[in-house]
């Protein structure tokens, strides 16, 4: 592998990985997988698929699982649907539609067959990666600021190239659940990253600062994947082959300016509906009004983060 030499090719292709089984929202994910549940009107992975398309991201690549061929579906035409709708006079819903449509062969679908890790499930996308940079999200971490994260990770690199992971601080106790890093000198709008380590073991974490699902990653990283060396939990772990090619090659944090909902845990969903209702012009007054009502607070999303 030429570790040395990083290309600095423009970043085309994103990897979603959505193979993962959704046990902790069972029984909802027996039928529907847990990126089509729903976050205020539209199924999570549309909030993923918006965040990479804004980043100018031209493809991308799923890696899905059994039964997860809904999210192939709804990002297929509908036509019957649309004709239904012509028919009724429903622009505004028609329109929304097709502006989410993606273009004719922008997205590409392949599975991994065996739930062996999230290294492994990147790794299943490699060939149709090829030799490229590529942006990866993962589809259960929702990013909500003014710019959207990998919109914000996208300028770093136009500047500097290599790879860069975004961060953000998380409650010291919850570090085990998450890849952290240790946090070096200043460099390029981000920091160096000094060591990568994913769920320490309580009281053993480098830092609070988590990574919160969003990477630029040089196709390097395919080779080091290939070796499907097994990490935390048994898995093939992406946080342990980031850390060998960060030895490598320009290797940076960034500390994203938003929030990030982990949707994975129902809290973190239930939040991200709250935040994102709150949000809208449409929804803000009715939203608060609700909460207001149902808490005896008088803002109460305030109050709890006071
Ligand atoms: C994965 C990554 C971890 C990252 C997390 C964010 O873990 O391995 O480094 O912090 O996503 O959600 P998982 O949630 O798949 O256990």
């Amino acid at each position: 592998m030429a570790m040395n030499s990083v290309s600095h090719k423009r970043v085309r292709k994103a990897v979603l990985p959505v193979a993962g089984l959704g046990t902790r929202f069972l029984p909802a994910t027996k039928a529907v997988p847990k990126e089509m549940l729903n976050i205020v009107d539209r199924p999570m992975i549309q909030y993923i698929v918006d965040e990479a398309l804004a980043a100018g991201i031209e493809h991308i690549v799923f890696v899905t699982g059994r039964n997860k061929h809904i999210i192939e579906d709804y990002f297929d035409i509908a036509y019957e649907l649309n004709d239904t709708l012509t028919r009724r006079g429903k622009v505004e819903a028609l329109a929304t539609l097709q502006r989410m449509q993606p273009a004719a062969g922008a997205m590409s679908f392949t599975r991994q067959q065996e739930p062996l890790g999230l290294g492994h499930a990147v790794w299943c996308a490699r060939d149709i990666i090829g030799d490229e940079p590529f942006a990866l999200l993962l589809p259960d971490m929702i990013t909500h600021g003014e710019r959207p994260c990998m919109k914000q990770m996208m300028e770093v690199y136009d500047r500097t190239g290599g790879n860069i992971i975004a961060v953000q601080a998380c409650d010291p106790a919850d570090a085990h659940k998450y890849g952290i890093v240790g946090k070096g000198k200043p460099a390029a709008g981000g920091f160096q990253i000094t060591e990568m380590v994913e769920k320490p073991a309580k009281g053993t974490a480098p830092s609070n600062l988590y990574i919160n699902g969003r990477y630029i990653l040089q196709p390097e990283i395919f080779g080091l994947l290939a070796k499907q060396e097994k990490g935390a939990g048994g898995e093939i772990q992406l946080t342990d082959s980031m850390l060998t090619l960060s030895k490598a090659q320009k290797f940076y944090g960034y500390e994203f300016s938003g929030e990030t909902f982990d949707c994975g845990s129902k809290e973190g969903f239930i939040e991200a509906n709250v935040a994102i209702a709150l949000s809208r012009a449409d929804m803000a007054e009715g939203t608060r009004a609700m909460l207001g009502a149902r808490t005896g607070m008088a803002d109460p999303l305030q109050r709890a983060r006071a």
